[in-house]
């Protein structure tokens, strides 16, 4: 099994991608990161803890990651994913620290430990703001040799969701989007906004979650879930076919990388302050003339996502 890493700001969608990463049978999830985004960081630490529990997941840890970002002050989705960050359910249990919490060790340290001590290279996927990633490879730039994939969900091509240049995730801190870009690790994977508006919660799949999980409280969370999160997408977006499924294609990209179209580009980040920060410029023709720093994902195959992703709920609602 593939040991994987990951880093993550517990909403909606990054409460599946802890499911598809802890459940697939093709990995061996060592650790978990939380860092600031869709909500402060006390919120989606707890949040990933919440999520453990209720798939049943006995072995992973948490380790809190930064509280902010690198330059910019904090900014979070709560219009997106609630105050609590996963709004619209009363069926997640109250956070147990004490089982799952490491408060003495710090994300970017247990990061550390984890890639350096593993018999085998690692696979990270980061999900959230990439602060602690741009901290992990900023101060312990060995472990960058060790690393065999990073795939990080973050950045459009085109139209952003947070201002209309900017993705979410690279909005949240660009300075850490472009260090981690451009740490020189041998395979990093965007998998931008292009891809994972594809990937959606329709009803239709909502329906076919609950028909093949076995608890029905299980099925029920899942739904409240992914109906609150979708009803924000319509309020926000006009989405009328249901959220887009973003983080859990990323966590997809390390096990079925075959299913992805991708093409090897440069893409720069915006660090400035006017209304481009944190645009992801993608030189797709390679107009400029820069080395490649990453592969950018250009479609997903959704069926076979949804397989996975469907497979690993009915895993964790038998617990
Ligand atoms: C990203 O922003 C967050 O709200 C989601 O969890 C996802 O990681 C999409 O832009
Ligand atoms: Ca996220």
């Amino acid at each position: 099994r593939i040991p994987v890493w990951l880093d993550c700001d517990v909403g909606h969608d990054d409460a599946l991608a802890v499911i598809l990463a802890a459940h697939h049978p093709s990995f061996k999830l060592l650790g978990i990161s939380s860092i600031s985004g869709n909500v402060p960081i006390e919120r989606t630490t707890a949040n990933a803890i919440r999520v453990l529990q209720v798939a049943g997941i006995q072995d992973v840890k948490v380790y809190q990651g930064a509280a902010k970002p690198l330059v910019k002050p904090v900014y979070h989705a709560t219009n997106i994913h609630g105050e609590s960050g996963i709004d619209g359910t009363d069926l997640l249990p109250e956070p147990d620290f004490n089982r799952y919490f490491v408060k003495d060790v710090n994300a970017v340290n247990a990061m550390r430990e984890a890639i350096m001590s593993s018999a085998e290279p690692i696979m990270v996927v980061a999900v959230g703001p990439l602060t602690n990633i741009a901290l992990l490879v900023s101060m312990y730039p060995e472990v960058i040799s060790h690393i065999k994939t990073l795939s990080i969900m973050g950045g459009a091509i085109g139209l952003g969701n947070t201002t209309s240049a900017a993705e979410f995730n690279v909005f949240c801190d660009p300075e850490a989007a472009q260090i981690v870009l451009n740490a020189g690790i041998q395979h990093v994977a965007l998998v931008p906004l292009e891809v994972t508006h594809t990937v959606l919660s329709t009803e239709a799949i909502i329906k076919k979650i609950v028909d093949e999980v076995e608890s029905p409280k299980f099925a029920q969370l899942i739904s409240e879930l992914l109906h609150y999160f979708g009803s924000t997408y319509r309020d926000v977006f006009g989405a009328k076919d249901g959220a887009p499924l973003h983080d859990p294609v990323a966590v997809a990209y390390l096990f079925m990388p075959e299913s992805f179209s991708k093409r090897r580009i440069h893409v720069e980040i915006d660090c400035t302050t006017g209304p481009s920060r944190g645009r992801s410029h993608c030189d797709v023709w390679a107009k400029t003339d820069t080395d490649t720093n990453c592969w950018l994902a250009t479609s997903v195959d959704i069926e076979k996502f949804w397989d996975h992703m469907i497979a690993t709920m009915v895993v964790a609602s038998k617990f």
